[in-house]
């Protein structure tokens, strides 16, 4: 059911402290992001056993033009992360810290991906969608968001929402910093084919996501509302199964598959099926799917039955959104709302899907790149509101967790529980018996607790030192016209080593593996990483791509970082010259390098 280890799940304060805290600030995406990772099983495990002599570096030079093409072309490294100046360098540094993500790439990639990989299954574009369907108000804001992400985001759901579909795209601008930003966003949709479709809004003062969307859809006149965060890409046919749905039966709220785009490459990759959840912590979770969920190839085209969605991206009925509650203006800024919606949908009558049909990417970025005014725990004061309002007793199991909070001031609940008396909803109880009988509780007997983690497929989870790994080839690192070569300053077997040229030694220190993941791990130990700048060994982690190496067969071939977008290098010829990044240039001798085959 969770995606940590049991023992975990069972340390609770330590738990809390561990994940509430990256949860709080990095949401509900990362934890998709190391989830997908973790589930990620080698396809062959016997593959380990396959290195042999013919299965290292010289035999995949016999296929050479199979393997190397996923490498690097050989007339220099042509990709979209590439630095070339100072100018590139600055522009992707000051993107990630006011985005999360790679924003020279963002800006190379422009306003529309014409190519995204369909990641639905086959059935899924056999399905014939009725024509007359209802159409849909999307609502998009944004706070200091990527020009370019945002545009993105338009532009993929004006080319990929049939014009009948879309009754308007509303932008609401949450009073962004920059007042620039609403000048390029509003020339922007001056645009011929965007006019008339995307109306433009701000809002006063900061008014964080939850009150910004309810500003938005209090504009909008759509019979269904569709809401999106600002840096996605929204993929084939993706809204017809969406508002088949809310037609089919106005009181079902349904998500999109939030598929991953990667924050250093911008990668489009699919996500696995799989369902929200929520810990007591009240902290979103993605959970695997019940037993018998996924049986036959049909089974992957059905709705899934969700307990909580994770917010960022759904659609519901315009109306029945207004009926049932909208949602709870007293919540501040960020964080909450998404179970506090799913509670009261489900306890009140209506139902809460996932339609694996529809698929949307999302930019999953390295952390959420603002935080509230006053620095305020939006998450806990929204977590508060919610638990009071909604979850009778239970509250108790969030509250002993967070004993932190009891004098915290959440402010006047009293309407939204006379809204809960006023819609006549089911209990707590009822929710968790019904909707979601797998949730674990803090006072499950041993044999109860057994029971329900049968009921759910387990995902594997592999310790990153135990992970297996693929590996196509084997070889010193050699700085071209030297007897130098690289070596972990501390050894092998130190994280966070730097790097440094030693004179070369067929050795633990030395010998490279690389992966057909195009990680090199030195000693099948640590993997080389660029992520804090200039390259040290780390833990391999499999996620994001500083990780990810390019390069050709040649003698003097450049080391290309893709999330770095520079090259590895030296400064100096000599023994302990210390190994950095640089940008690549093929001019220099100071970063070409020789593969010395072992
Ligand atoms: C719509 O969904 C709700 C909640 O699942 C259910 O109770 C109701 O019967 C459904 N209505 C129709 C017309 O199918
Ligand atoms: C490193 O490369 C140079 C040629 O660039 C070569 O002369 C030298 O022998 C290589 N070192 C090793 C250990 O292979
Ligand atoms: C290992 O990597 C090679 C090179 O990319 C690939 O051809 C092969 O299919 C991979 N094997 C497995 C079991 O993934
Ligand atoms: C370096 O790359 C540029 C552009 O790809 C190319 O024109 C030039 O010939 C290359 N120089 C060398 C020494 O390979």
């Amino acid at each position: 059911m969770n995606f940590f280890p049991k023992n975990l799940l069972e340390m609770n304060g330590y738990k809390f402290f561990l994940f509430g805290c990256l949860f709080t600030s990095l949401t509900w995406s990362l934890s998709l992001y190391m989830y997908w990772k973790l589930n990620t099983r080698p396809d062959n495990y016997s593959n380990v056993k396959l290195f042999r002599k013919e299965n290292t570096f010289e035999y995949v030079k016999k296929q050479k033009s199979k393997y190397f093409k996923n490498h690097m072309d050989k007339s220099g490294i042509n990709d979209l992360g590439i630095i070339k100046t100072d100018d590139d360098m600055a522009t992707r540094d000051k993107g990630y810290k006011d985005h999360g993500f790679n924003a020279l790439v963002s800006l190379r990639l422009g306003n529309y991906r014409e190519t995204l990989p369909d990641t639905r299954h086959k059935l899924c574009s056999t399905i014939k969608y009725d024509q007359n369907l209802p159409s849909a108000s999307i609502i998009i804001c944004f706070y200091n968001e990527h020009p370019q992400a945002l545009f993105r985001t338009i532009q993929s759901v004006i080319r990929r929402t049939p014009r009948k579909l879309l009754h308007e795209v509303i932008l609401i601008n949450d009073y962004s910093d920059s007042e620039n930003l609403h000048k390029i966003v509003d020339q922007y949709i001056n645009d011929e084919i965007l006019q008339g479709i995307v109306h433009l809004k701000k809002t006063n003062k900061r008014e964080g996501l939850i009150r910004a969307r309810l500003f938005g859809a209090n504009l909008a006149t759509g019979q269904v509302l569709i809401f999106l965060d600002s840096h996605v890409e929204v993929n084939t046919d993706w809204i017809q199964p969406l508002l088949t749905r809310v037609r089919d039966n106005r009181t079902q709220i349904i998500a999109p598959i939030i598929d991953i785009i990667q924050p250093d490459t911008f990668d489009y990759k699919s996500s696995p099926l799989v369902r929200g959840g929520f810990n007591w912590g009240l902290h979103f979770k993605w959970d695997s799917l019940p037993k018998g969920t996924l049986v036959t190839d049909k089974d992957f085209v059905k709705p899934i039955k969700t307990p909580t969605i994770a917010g960022g991206l759904f659609a519901v009925d315009r109306e029945y959104f207004n009926e049932i509650g909208q949602y709870d203006s007293g919540m501040n800024i960020w964080g909450g709302e998404n179970l506090e919606l799913s509670f009261r949908v489900w306890m009140c009558g209506g139902s809460l899907y996932i339609e694996p049909c529809s698929r949307v990417g999302h930019v999953f970025r390295q952390h959420r790149p603002y935080s509230a005014p006053n620095n305020e725990d939006t998450m806990a004061r929204n977590s508060l509101r919610l638990a009071n309002v909604w979850m009778d007793d239970f509250k108790k199991f969030f509250i002993s967790k967070r004993m932190d909070l009891l004098r915290l001031d959440y402010g006047d609940v009293s309407e939204r529980k006379a809204l809960r008396t006023k819609l006549g909803c089911n209990n707590f109880e009822w929710y968790l018996e019904n909707v979601y009988p797998e949730m674990l509780l803090p006072t499950d007997e041993a044999d109860r607790l057994s029971k329900k983690l049968e009921n759910v497929d387990k995902p594997i989870f592999q310790p990153w030192n135990k992970r297996i790994r693929n590996y196509t080839a084997k070889f010193l690192i050699n700085l071209s016209n030297t007897n130098l070569c690289i070596h972990p300053i501390k050894g092998h077997q130190t994280k966070n080593s730097k790097l440094v040229l030693r004179s070369c030694i067929r050795n633990k220190e030395q010998i490279w593996y690389e992966t057909d993941k195009e990680e090199l791990v030195l000693s099948k130990l640590l993997c080389l990483d660029s992520a804090s700048g200039n390259p040290v060994i780390g833990k391999c982690s499999e996620t994001g791509s500083s990780q990810r190496w390019k390069h050709t067969d040649d003698k003097g071939t450049a080391f290309y970082n893709l999330a770095a977008g520079t090259c590895l290098s030296v400064n100096e010829k000599r023994i302990n010259a210390e190994v950095v990044m640089n940008i690549c240039n093929n001019e220099s001798s100071y970063n070409k390098w020789n593969l010395v085959i072992v």
